[in-house]
């Protein structure tokens, strides 16, 4: 079954073609970071026009890339939940007209869901470049797994496809969002996870010792402390109270304190996903572990996590990490496995859906 994803929900208009959930035929991302930077985080208005512009060529590239045409698709997903609603329009009427007009059963998504079943891509086409590393097989069930963007920051355990439990989420930032704002702080560019990662390889992670967040449940996150507490240290190390302008803290930084404090908050943000996920996998015993959403590229917490956990995990490639609609074609499959298409003039956008609404498998008898 050969699937056409499309996914706009945030700054990036992306489409791909994927065949039976796993085998990646196309992959076109158009992203938006460059006009976002020089306003220091994505501006929806600005991300709604451009999703326009692009969405049309980006599709009819994926279409070209994957060398197929509209006989050979046997169904659309598309990304209609969560995120920005303008982005999301964009994404699903797209995909509402294109069913219609070429007659193909639609299956709306959600975004977060989609980034976990980008593990589920394991094979490209030969000719696909560039050639990515992929996981050298499906994940199991019940499989573990911790889904950290910039808007969310969770721990679900799947008992299988669509059946699953919320052990946890962020109670205020999501953990890519703390990223986006203390990079802010540090006068690094937006998408701040990217920039702290670089910065911090030069850095000291133990050269400040920033508290993780003491809660209730060990599965839920809190990184709104965290993102203060850099500030305070910030504030100390430059020798102004908190009346200074934030804006002109960076300037007052020389790069090696840059480094050291990119290094020591993204050892603990990391760590704090890392210690949540290995007592989950005590509590719950799953056959699989996997990483998703745009933080899922951080290289210190695959460190941290293969350093800790008691099995190797397979990664899914970066590029899959970060928004893209190869997971929302992935996750189509799966839904088309189990569910009859949505009735295209019933597929809206939603956009603060959240996961626990979503549950789509029929359920076992047992
Ligand atoms: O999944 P994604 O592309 O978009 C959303 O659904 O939000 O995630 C974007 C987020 C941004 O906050 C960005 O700073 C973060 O992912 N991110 C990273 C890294 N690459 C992207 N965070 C930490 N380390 C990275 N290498
Ligand atoms: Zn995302």
């Amino acid at each position: 079954m050969i699937i056409l994803g499309i996914e706009s929900s945030c700054d990036e208009t992306a489409a791909a073609v994927v065949e039976d959930g796993k085998r990646l035929l196309s992959n076109v991302v158009n992203s938006q970071v460059d006009i976002h930077a020089q306003y220091g985080g994505v501006v929806p208005e600005v991300a709604a026009r451009s999703h326009i512009e692009v969405i049309n060529p980006v599709i009819r590239q994926a279409m070209s890339d994957a060398n197929v045409t509209w006989d050979d698709i046997d169904a659309i997903a598309v990304a209609h939940a969560p995120g920005l609603v303008g982005s999301l329009l964009v994404g699903v009427l797209a995909a509402r007209t294109l069913a219609e007009l070429h007659q193909k059963p639609l299956y709306p998504v959600h975004h977060v869901e989609g980034h976990i079943y980008a593990n589920f891509i394991t094979e490209q086409a030969k000719s696909l470049r560039p050639t990515l590393a992929l996981p050298s097989k499906s994940p199991t069930f019940p499989m573990l797994a911790l889904a950290v963007s910039g808007l969310h920051s969770q721990l679900v355990l799947f008992e299988d496809h669509g059946r699953y439990t919320l052990l946890g989420e962020t109670l205020d930032d999501a953990v890519g969002e703390a990223f986006d704002k203390v990079a802010r702080m540090l006068g690094l560019p937006y998408p701040g996870g990217p920039a702290i990662a670089s910065a911090a390889l030069s850095g000291n992670p133990h050269a400040f010792n920033f508290p993780k967040a003491k809660l209730k449940s060990p599965y839920d996150f809190s990184f709104s402390g965290l993102k203060t507490a850099v500030l305070r240290a910030i504030q100390r190390e430059v020798g102004v109270d908190h009346t200074f302008a934030s804006h002109e803290l960076p300037a007052r930084l020389n790069d090696r304190q840059r480094a050291d404090f990119a290094a020591s908050f993204q050892f603990i943000a990391v760590k704090t996903l890392v210690d949540a996920t290995e007592q989950a996998i005590q509590e719950y015993h799953p056959a699989s572990v996997v990483i998703a959403g745009g933080a899922a590229a951080n290289q210190e917490l695959r460190r941290q996590l293969s350093e800790r956990l008691p099995f190797p995990i397979d990664y899914a490639p970066t590029e899959l990490c970060t928004d893209n609609a190869a997971m929302i074609a992935a996750l189509g499959y799966y839904r088309a496995q189990v569910l009859p298409p949505t009735p295209v003039d019933q597929v809206t956008v939603q956009p603060s859906l959240s996961m626990n609404q979503t549950q789509w498998s029929i359920p076992s008898n047992s």
